[in-house]
């Protein structure tokens, strides 16, 4: 039987920079659903936090905890911020390139909710497609892609592979160790910023084996993103804009997030989208980006990627205004793990990156702490798994039992609906009774003619309305009105 040592199922960040730690002599596959740039690293573009120093550990631990509603795990969002010196200087000893004043000195921005300027970025505004590039010519193992897996092989809370399909081929992939390094949930929602691969097949399958999920109520919603395209992925219009001086105005002209919060375009994410969901719904008005303060020439050097997509549409900044939405961007709960990736009564089985939860972002993540929590908990995980005391594995032989149809004729109409639904009743603002239908609806739904990956995603949204419906107060992205 062939057998890797480690399974790497995804390859963004998270994923990659495992990859990168792990010896070449280890036999390490690295899978993914689709291309390898189809994840959510590559989309993103503000850029990644870390700590300026010993002194900046203070401060951004308790950003991270304010914009968390302080629901985070404390330890481990200590960890987040003091690892952070050294897996930035790993990644830029390695050789990436962030963005850099002309003496060479790493430039730093702001974005909501932090207290100083302390994110470093790479291509003005492309540093997860900059880094994904990075890692993708680091990754010195074997790398697959077009795997979809669709299943993991437990017994007696030990894991020893996956169940994939590799070219539209079933196959059983075994591995002594398995990594989850699939990313969040992001193809359940009617609005989002995420890669289309990003679909909680992997959470789904969690539900199913009765591996906890925790924090599932607190989905992020980013505030600022151009949703009037035809695609699944909508837009995103970076914070770091906000954070370098642009507003967010009504149809007058008026800045209105300021009757939400003193801190206006700069308060906390959670806090942003629900004014301007708020503010739309309530005055029919439109909410708008608006860079008109920008020099010109600055801009274009700064947001390269955004003037470049946005000019494809007829917009041209930063004279022009874009209407904005807020759509579904991270979900901070996730995979329940410790700080080392590990999963409580499993061995062979980890998790890291936005599909783990550690308890880092407690009910609200801080604007670019997740390309950080990728490298930091990635480098915790592998350390731990290195360090283990290894036990000679007899491998059991699983049954090729491959009568699940991954997909059924009429998946997609009950993907639409799920996708609908979960926006709808599941989004920025909740009410119980929605909370009630929603979770009606999904039940109804499982027990129609679906094929095995709309089941998955199916387990994972009941898991988030649940979560939702037990948590009768509003914290942080977690939002109901009476
Ligand atoms: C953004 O650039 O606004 C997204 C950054 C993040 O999700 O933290």
């Amino acid at each position: 039987m062939e057998k890797y040592d480690v399974l790497i199922i995804g390859a963004g960040l998270a994923g990659l920079y495992t990859a990168s730690l792990l010896p070449k002599e280890k036999k390490v596959l690295v899978v993914c659903k689709d291309i390898p740039w189809e994840c959510n690293t590559f989309y993103a573009q503000g850029g990644m936090v870390t700590a300026l120093n010993e002194a900046d550990i203070a401060s951004h631990v308790e950003d991270t905890l304010k914009a968390g509603s302080f629901h985070n795990n404390r330890k481990v969002v200590e960890i987040l911020s003091k690892t952070s010196l050294e897996t930035t200087a790993d990644i830029i000893a390695k050789g990436m390139q962030f963005d850099t004043d002309a003496e060479g000195n790493l430039l730093y921005t702001k974005e909501a909710a932090h207290s100083t300027e302390r994110i470093i970025h790479a291509g003005g505004d492309a540093t997860g497609r900059y880094m994904h590039y990075f890692m993708m010519l680091q990754n010195k193992h074997q790398l697959q892609k077009n795997t979809l897996v669709y299943d993991l092989l437990i017994e007696q809370g030990r894991c020893y592979g996956v169940k994939a399909s590799v070219n539209y081929e079933p196959t059983t992939i075994y591995a002594d160790e398995v990594i989850i390094a699939s990313g969040g949930i992001g193809s359940l929602y009617a609005y989002n910023t995420n890669s289309r691969t990003v679909s909680a097949d992997i959470h789904g399958i969690c539900v199913e084996k009765g591996i906890a999920l925790a924090d599932m109520e607190f989905m992020q919603f980013h505030p600022t993103v151009f949703v009037d395209t035809p695609y699944a992925r909508k837009l995103l219009l970076t914070e770091a804009l906000r954070g370098e001086g642009a507003y967010v105005v009504d149809d007058e002209g008026r800045r209105f997030l300021f009757d939400y919060d003193e801190r206006g375009e700069l308060a906390s994410r959670d806090i942003v989208s629900r004014g301007i969901f708020d503010y739309k719904r309530k005055t029919g008005k439109q909410a708008y980006l608006d860079f008109s303060m920008f020099e010109e020439g600055f801009f274009k050097e700064r947001f390269p990627n955004i003037t470049r997509t946005f000019e494809t549409l007829g917009y041209d900044f930063p004279q022009d205004k874009v209407p904005i939405s807020p759509a579904f961007h991270y979900a901070n709960g996730g995979i329940k793990c410790d700080e080392n990736g590990t999963i409580l009564g499993m061995k062979g089985l980890y998790v890291i990156g936005e599909a783990a939860c550690t308890g880092v972002h407690g009910a609200n993540r801080l604007a670019s702490n997740s390309l950080l929590e990728s490298v930091v908990f990635a480098k915790r995980m592998v350390a731990h798994l290195l360090n283990k005391v290894y036990e000679v594995l007899e491998t059991p032989v699983f049954e090729k039992d491959y009568a699940n149809i991954l997909h059924k004729e009429n998946d997609k109409i009950y993907k639409e609906a799920l996708r609908k639904v979960m926006w709808e009743d599941i989004g920025i603002i909740r009410t119980t009774k929605g909370l009630h239908e929603a979770k009606n609806l999904i039940y109804d739904m499982k027990n129609k003619e679906i094929g095995r990956l709309l089941a998955l995603r199916l387990h994972t949204a009941s898991a988030i309305v649940d979560a939702a419906l037990t948590r009768t107060e509003s914290l942080g992205s977690h939002y109901i009105e009476s």
